[in-house]
């Protein structure tokens, strides 16, 4: 090994910086190897001339284990085997990705993503015969075999954090606060923030709900004297009818955000109580990363300049029972991590009287 390249690819989080940064030293000063950093995801492979540039150690300065974001800039799920071209036609572009990987005489390639830049990354990497080793960040936590995915804790954190400020502005109007937090299929955000923020209802879609069981949680509570509520929910709710709730932007584009006004309206109208809603959208991203995301982060670059140097590739490095291991890259895709209705989050939410509207 004498040169290897990395890359952040799908939506940024909390952290990505922090694996840059540790996979730099490590490769660098440990291994002797330089490390291309490769602009834009795939994009910059495809770019002609290629769009990479080589990180110097000391140029990683702990700036960089503080900053939000991805100073190497991130694809725009750009997929290169159906790239959407500017007269909006699909084009199969793959071969020009792999061909920039040739071209910057690279033996081995670190990949930053969650399972939808994975698929592409391995596609890419057993057709141009690619070096490929994975590192997981989502701040949605759904990725299979890793306990924990960069980006997911300080999400939590900031979303507990939003539930720390509505409380007392809930509690001063006697108000019901619906929080709409991330999460594109699973509701792991929703549930560890409305635990850590004292939640008293926490609507997530891996629980069908009803909106009468939700709007008597609100009743009960203001029976016992207590005059405010706090409701968070994950945007991948649907209505209790299972219908989508999302907001489509300019582009056609549909994505997150509509389900946390559903139900702030349904809510009103069951209990007459007052209820304001917060969609807490790319807050939860753009974070300088919380503690665990950083040492997560550099164990995992570490790892992954470990496992490059043992000539082991198409695996994911991996958070499990307080350590660092690998796992094949499409095992961690297949075994996507929805939360599960009976484990240990959910059950201690119930113990703590939190309602999931079921
Ligand atoms: O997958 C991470 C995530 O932040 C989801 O929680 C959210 O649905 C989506 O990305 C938002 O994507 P975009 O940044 O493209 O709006």
């Amino acid at each position: 090994i004498k040169r290897i390249g990395i890359l952040t690819s799908g939506g940024d989080c909390a952290g990505l910086n922090a694996v840059l940064r540790a996979v730099v030293l490590h490769a660098t000063s440990n291994k002797g190897w330089e490390v291309l950093g490769l602009r834009q995801g795939t994009a910059g492979l495809m770019a002609r001339p290629v769009e990479a540039e080589l990180l110097d150690p000391y140029a990683m300065s702990s700036v960089l284990l503080r900053q939000g974001g991805t100073v190497l800039g991130t694809t725009n799920r750009g997929d290169p085997f159906a790239f959407p071209m500017a007269d909006g036609h699909l084009l199969d572009r793959s071969e020009e990705v792999i061909e920039g990987y040739r071209q910057l005489g690279l033996d081995a390639l670190i990949g930053i993503g969650g399972d939808g830049s994975f698929r592409i990354l391995r596609r890419l990497a057993q057709q141009g015969g690619l070096n490929l080793v994975g590192i997981p960040k989502t701040i949605d936590n759904d990725l299979g075999l890793t306990e924990i995915s960069i980006g997911h804790d300080t999400a939590v954190w900031i979303a507990t954090e939003a539930l720390d400020r509505l409380q007392p502005t809930a509690a001063s109007h006697d108000r019901v606060m619906v929080l709409e937090v991330m999460g594109r299929d699973a509701g792991h955000i929703a549930l560890s923030a409305g635990i850590a923020g004292g939640a008293d209802a926490i609507l997530i879609p891996e629980i069908p709900y009803s909106m009468e069981r939700v709007a008597q949680k609100i009743d009960d509570i203001k029976r016992q004297g207590r005059n405010f509520a706090l409701v968070i929910v994950a945007e991948a709710v649907t209505t209790e009818h299972g219908e989508p709730v999302t907001v489509t932007h300019v582009g056609g584009k549909a994505t997150y955000g509509g389900i946390g006004h559903y139900v702030s309206d349904r809510l009103a109208t069951l209990t007459g109580a007052e209820t304001r809603v917060t969609v807490l959208g790319h807050l939860q991203r753009g974070a300088p990363p919380d503690p665990r995301d950083r040492v997560i982060a550099q164990a995992f670059g570490v790892h992954a300049v470990d496992l490059i140097d043992a000539g082991k590739f198409d695996r994911m490095v991996a958070w499990q029972n307080r350590r660092v291991i690998d796992v094949p890259i499409l095992e961690a895709i297949e075994r996507y991590q929805a939360v599960d209705p009976d484990g240990t989050l959910v059950q201690t939410a119930r113990g703590l009287g939190i309602s999931f509207g079921d």
